[in-house]
């Protein structure tokens, strides 16, 4: 199953991906994570984007693509895969669909999360995430059972750069102008899917799974 996720920043792709990608057993392609990791290890790749995530823009359209492009044609990906955050301008979702072409492929399900703009404030300026296994906290909505402490592999957490209340008010504004667009188009093609991302995380993961296996 060939899978897109949807929304504004802070709607909860990254969580919901992460119990999505358990349940269906299929790779989770974050371009976020990927330009996160090339920026914690100072390659040339990360060196690039950092200009773009630190000021919360977003990373320019060939550098994005190539690495999708690249990442989906590597074997795993050959039974499903899910996108998260990836496209987010329409030249990434029409080059999106040159590379699903050549590999014989079509994209299954988008999954838009539908999160209002006030909320998105407090859900990501409380965000905290483990540095040794990339799991999603919330302060106050997810709450670790030790204070900065993973539950699942005991990590350290910490704030992403990005997650200030200035630069998640840049992100906004990119969402709107650049990514909101993209939904008529996915909307056309027919299978564009709306989840109330304002729900209990367990109640959206199971609308979620619902819609992907034919039962909603
Ligand atoms: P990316 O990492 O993709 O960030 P984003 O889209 O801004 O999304 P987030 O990761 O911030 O939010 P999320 O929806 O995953 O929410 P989460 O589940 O964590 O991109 C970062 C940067 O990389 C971009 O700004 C850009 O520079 C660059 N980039 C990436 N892809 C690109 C592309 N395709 N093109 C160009 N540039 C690109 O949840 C948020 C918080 O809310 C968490 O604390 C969580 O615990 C909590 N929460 C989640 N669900 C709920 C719930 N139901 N109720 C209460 N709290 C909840
Ligand atoms: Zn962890």
């Amino acid at each position: 199953m060939n899978i897109i996720f949807m929304g504004p920043p802070g709607a909860g792709k990254g969580t919901q991906a992460e119990k999505i990608v358990d349940e269906f057993q299929i790779p989770h392609i974050s371009t976020g994570d990927a330009f996160r990791l090339a920026m914690k290890q100072e390659t040339p790749l990360g060196l690039e984007a950092k200009k773009y995530v630190d000021q919360g823009l977003l990373v320019p359209d060939e550098i994005t693509i190539g690495i999708v492009r690249e990442r989906l044609q590597q074997s795993d990906c050959s039974t499903g895969f899910l996108l998260d955050g990836f496209p987010r301008t329409i030249s990434q979702a029409e080059a999106l669909d040159e590379i699903m072409a050549a590999m014989g492929k079509t994209m299954d399900h988008v999954i838009n999360l539908k999160v209002d703009r006030d909320r998105l404030l407090a859900r990501l300026t409380g965000r905290r995430i483990c540095k040794s296994c990339g799991a999603t906290y919330h302060i106050l909505f997810n709450p670790p059972a030790r204070d900065n402490v993973c539950d699942k592999c005991s990590g350290e957490l910490y704030q992403r750069s990005d997650d200030t209340e200035e630069k998640v008010g840049t992100r906004l504004d990119e969402y709107i102008n650049k990514t909101a667009p993209l939904l008529e188009y996915y909307r056309n093609k027919g299978i564009l899917r709306e989840v109330n991302g304002e729900q209990e995380i367990h109640t959206v993961t199971a609308q979620i799974s619902s819609l992907l296996r034919g039962q909603a």
